[in-house]
């Protein structure tokens, strides 16, 4: 039996408790060697230690450098700031890998196997805003800054690039805004083209679209991309559409990987609407466990995981509302437990 890995799991608020059982379930089955260290963030930090972001949810992920995080909320307009950007600064985490795969053939799109990559500390994201109050209104005016640094923007696309060979992949476009916003997405754009000229050429093909033109081209033919690296806010938005290529926000898996930790993910967040009904697809956290065990170098692990999943939706048919099945939660565990356990 290999050592236990200390790994911090954050439940997470709406959805989160209820995928991240059927998460845990999954892991069990395959005898994973992960030692739980359970806290809170989000509402429930509020709830529980009247926090979003409790210290000992960061004391915890400070020790075990390693986590599993079922979505946070966060209010829009008011209220705190986003825990999910704030553990991104806490622990450095500047690179967000969020790849799309088909798992169910015979959607709108097949055979779809791409990756963004997306800055994760930086841009237009950060959230640093304000208003200017003008006669009776104080929001008369509202203003964000932007900011990319070259060393912020040369290590993702570093990342961005190093992935690429690592996992095989031909191609790599950088997607911006250099027409436009020429400082800002335009440093992101020579870092890259210089970085691939100095240390990567011929090692893939380098590409580069502005962002609206690659919103229309993965839509109309998303087969020509193969890993997509780009700011904070393009990637946020593209990794969006390009999980609607897949099945939606039920299928697709996010990993945030810094200097001082990793956090796994779902891309998709609380699910407010659906919380607690058990209709919720726990796909994309069972994806982010998969690439958790690949970062802890158990491959064979995440092969069988990911086996049993593609499994129960292909050859079983079992599938949650949200992929076209009838479903719930709790018979997608069971049948994905049975065929782990079965293997
Ligand atoms: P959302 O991703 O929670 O939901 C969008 C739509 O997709 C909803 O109709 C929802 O029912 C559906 N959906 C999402 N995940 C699903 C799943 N696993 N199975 C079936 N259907 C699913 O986005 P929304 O509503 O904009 O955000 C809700 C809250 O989540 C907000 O407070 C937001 O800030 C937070 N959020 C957190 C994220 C994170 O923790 N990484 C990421 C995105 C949003």
């Amino acid at each position: 039996m290999p050592p236990p890995i200390p790994a911090t799991l954050i439940p997470g608020d709406g959805i989160g408790p209820e995928i991240m059982d059927a998460t845990l379930a999954a892991l069990e089955a395959l005898g994973a060697p992960l030692r739980w260290d359970m806290q809170a963030a989000g509402l429930q930090g509020v709830k529980e230690a009247g926090d979003p972001l409790p210290p000992k949810t960061l004391d915890s992920i400070r020790r075990t450098r390693l986590a599993l995080k079922g979505p946070l909320e966060t209010p829009s307009g008011g209220g705190y700031r986003s825990s999910n950007v704030r553990l991104r600064e806490e622990f450095n985490l500047y690179a967000n890998l969020r790849p799309a795969r088909t798992l169910i053939p015979g959607g709108r799109f097949d055979n779809i196997d791409l990756v963004v990559v997306r800055e994760n500390l930086e841009g237009l994201y950060i959230g640093h805003e304000h208003y200017i109050p003008i006669g009776d209104d104080p929001h008369a005016v509202a203003m964000a800054t932007g900011v990319n640094t070259r060393q912020g923007s040369r290590r993702v696309l570093e990342f961005a690039f190093e992935h690429a060979i690592a996992t095989g992949r031909k191609k790599v476009t950088i997607v911006h805004k250099a027409n436009i916003m020429k400082a800002l997405t335009g440093i992101f754009l020579e870092t890259g083209q210089q970085l691939y000229e100095r240390k990567y050429k011929g090692r893939f093909t380098l590409d580069t679209v502005i962002i609206d033109a690659c919103a229309m081209k993965l839509v109309l033919n998303p087969w020509q991309f193969d890993v997509l690296v780009t700011t904070n806010l393009f990637g946020d938005i593209l990794s969006d559409l390009v999980a609607g290529l897949v099945g939606g926000l039920g299928m697709t898996p996010g990993a945030n990987i810094g200097i001082d930790a990793a956090i796994f993910e779902a891309v998709h967040g609380s699910a407010p609407d659906i919380a607690g009904t058990g209709v919720a697809n726990p796909t994309a956290l069972l994806l982010a466990a998969a690439m958790m065990l690949d970062h802890c170098r158990l491959p064979e692990m995440s092969a069988r995981l990911r086996t049993a999943i593609g499994d129960t939706l292909n050859v079983d048919k079992v599938r949650t509302g949200d992929v076209g099945g009838h479903s719930g939660t709790a018979e997608f565990t069971r049948a994905l437990v049975t065929r782990i356990v079965n293997a």
